[in-house]
């Protein structure tokens, strides 16, 4: 198989197989997502003060699949989303004692994270893998059946960098915790509101147009594209014999499924 690879920085590493992983087309979404809408599930996501988590909030308040979504994070901030989305500020580093917020929720997002720069490795492992993990672990005990996961492009075991062999980690310890289902996604660059951003953030993404222009499901994903495809993908019924792991072309293709 032959790879595209574009180093950026540290945390922009790209390994995307040109062959790419078929998702099945749906061709009739609408009524999957009033049957999903009928069981009554709710919801919490993790990370959703951030450029991923954001945008799956505001795809979540559209879609209305979930009677609850507990929104839990270190701080609150300004949300224009319906009654049933609640916000709740926990320490992450002592998540055993905030069990009472994942109580009977039983689908899981988790888009939380941190950029490897300017900051020590110890604490690149803690907040990306030690957090991500722990929080699973006390959903799975408080009820959480379906667990969504945000690694990323260039997860791999024997990484050269940090971020891919950290995200691998993650994965594997997820994998580990036999959820009734574990749904993985890699995306590449995600794209978005720019606001809170880096300059060598912004400038890896106005470096990225071009070629995002000339193939747009390969090096990167819009946040909204990337919130579809989650939710699209929850909604979808389980086939447990499947190994859920999207890369980001498949995300693309996912996310088609929901048209406005
Ligand atoms: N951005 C990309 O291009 C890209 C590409 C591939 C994969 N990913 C992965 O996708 C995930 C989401 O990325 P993103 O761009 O949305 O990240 P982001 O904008 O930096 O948001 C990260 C989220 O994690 C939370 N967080 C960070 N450090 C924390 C800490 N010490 N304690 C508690 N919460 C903490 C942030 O909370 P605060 O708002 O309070 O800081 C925020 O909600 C990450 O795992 C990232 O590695 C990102």
């Amino acid at each position: 198989m032959s790879f595209i690879i574009i180093i950026i920085n540290q945390d922009f590493i790209y390994t995307t197989p040109l062959s790419t992983h078929n998702v099945l087309i749906h061709s009739d979404f609408k009524p999957e997502m009033e049957r999903f809408r009928a069981l009554g599930r709710s919801a919490f996501v993790l990370g959703y003060t951030g450029l991923a988590g954001k945008a799956l909030v505001k795809e979540l308040n559209k879609a209305k699949i979930f009677t609850k979504v507990v929104l839990i994070g270190r701080r609150e901030i300004p949300l224009d989303v319906g009654p049933e989305f609640k916000q709740k500020v926990v320490d992450f580093g002592k998540i055993h004692e905030h069990k009472d917020v994942f109580q009977g929720l039983d689908t899981g997002f988790c888009c939380l994270g941190v950029s490897s720069k300017g900051i020590s490795q110890e604490d690149y492992i803690r907040i990306t893998r030690d957090y991500c993990v722990s929080a699973a672990q006390v959903a799975k005990e408080q009820g959480c059946k379906h667990f969504t996961m945000l690694t990323g492009n260039g997860t791999k075991k024997d990484s050269w960098y940090l971020f891919g062999r950290v995200k691998a980690e993650l994965e594997e310890k997820l994998e580990e915790m036999n959820f009734d289902r574990l749904s993985i996604y890699r995306p590449a660059m995600i794209l978005g509101d720019s606001e809170g951003m880096k300059v060598s953030e912004k400038l890896a993404r106005a470096c990225f147009k071009p070629i995002t222009y000339l193939s747009p499901t390969r090096l990167a994903i819009s946040d909204s594209l990337l919130a579809r495809g989650m939710i699209v993908n929850v909604v979808k019924p389980h086939d447990p014999s499947v190994r859920e792991i999207y890369e980001n072309k498949a995300i693309h293709d996912l996310a088609h499924n929901w048209k406005d």
